[in-house]
């Protein structure tokens, strides 16, 4: 397997990048005014929601030249609440890698060389911005199959002080496909059937006003049978003969933990984020692409599964810890791009 790093500008590397050749795409891009990645030419910066998304559009084309006529692309996108100038105080604009930002008092996130920039949006302070849906219903207008918003839901989310609304604890990932028939294994991903089945099953004495709509001679000539007859006989069938599937296709929400790394500077992708996403969109051998690549995370979910894979980040400063974290200590050409062959670092 083949595992390049570019490092650059995201738009210059995807044109280093031969058209039809990528399988899948699995990224997280910066998520719009909520961090500073200390980095001229940075996206999510931009002063305002449109300006983004219209930079996150560009990038996107040029993921859909690269990808093979049958490849996909994974989004994971948070949002963010507009906020005003006259409602920003007690914020800090103290920004560091480490650090979570926020904009100052005027409005503005400060960069690590102390620039700042005006943030804001036409939207009144505390709305929801709505930055997922807008960024995946632009790209679709641009020509991407929108194929499924995936909620991942946090059990870990970070705690919050608000007290007028619920504490945010999901994010979206959207699928998006370059044709209308793509590659997509549902069998690599297919879940554990925990089979619950829906409406009531047998009529219970205690409750017969639940089958009004049966419109029964007499409510009492029912209970103990079962609802839904057509299917709840074939479901009897199937447990006698012991043919009630044992999985079933994956569902639209992910419970997932986030998963600190020590060292990353910033939201890393959790790696049971990333797996279903390349075993869905690739077959062995496939190349995968990344081209917010920070922590390395896709690469390594790649090299778990015997993908290619490759690697964009505009700050060079990440590319050690994304190189160590995929096995290739001592290989830094911050400057330059790589191609580096190695055994596939196992999952353990
Ligand atoms: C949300 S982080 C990605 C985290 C990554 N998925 C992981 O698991 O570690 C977004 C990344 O996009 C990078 N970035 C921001 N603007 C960029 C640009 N214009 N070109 C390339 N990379 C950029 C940042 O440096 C940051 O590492």
């Amino acid at each position: 397997m083949i595992h390049k790093f570019y490092i650059g500008q995201v738009i210059d590397c995807l044109r280093r990048i031969e058209s039809e050749s990528v399988q899948c795409c699995v990224t997280s891009p910066p998520y719009w005014g909520l961090r500073d990645y200390g980095a001229e030419g940075q996206i999510g910066l931009e002063k305002t929601p449109e300006e983004y998304i219209s930079k996150l559009g560009e990038v996107f084309r040029e993921v859909r030249r690269v990808l093979r006529k049958d490849g996909t692309a994974w989004i994971n996108l948070g949002d963010s609440y507009a906020k005003t100038e006259s409602n920003n105080g007690g914020y800090s604009n103290k920004s560091t890698l480490s650090g979570f930002t926020r904009p100052d008092t005027k409005g503005r996130i400060a960069n690590e060389t102390g620039k700042t920039q005006r943030i804001k949006s036409n939207l009144e302070s505390k709305n929801l911005v709505g930055i997922p849906w807008r960024v995946a219903l632009a790209l679709q207008a641009d020509g991407w199959f929108l194929r499924s918003d995936i909620i991942w839901s946090k059990p870990n989310p970070m705690p919050e002080s608000v007290t007028d609304r619920p504490t945010k604890a999901h994010e979206y990932l959207f699928l998006l496909a370059k044709s209308q028939r793509y590659y997509y294994d549902a069998e690599a991903i297919k879940e554990e059937a925990a089979w619950e089945r829906w409406g009531d099953q047998t009529i219970k004495k205690e409750n017969p006003g639940k089958v009004s709509w049966m419109k029964p001679k007499s409510k009492q000539e029912l209970i103990g049978k079962r609802t839904y007859s057509g299917f709840n006989q074939r479901w009897d069938q199937a447990e006698q003969d012991g043919t009630v599937p044992k999985f079933r296709n994956k569902r639209s929400v992910w419970e997932i933990a986030t998963e600190p790394y020590p060292g990353a500077h910033f939201a890393v992708m959790p790696t049971k984020l990333v797996e279903p996403c390349i075993l869905a969109g690739s077959k062995k051998g496939d190349l995968i692409l990344d081209p917010f690549g920070g922590s390395g995370t896709v690469s390594l979910v790649s090299q778990w599964h015997q993908r290619s894979s490759i690697y964009i980040d505009l700050n060079p400063k990440y590319l050690p810890m994304a190189l160590e974290r995929n096995g290739f200590n001592g290989l830094c050409h911050a400057d330059t791009f790589e191609i580096i062959e190695q055994e596939a670092i196992p999952n353990v």
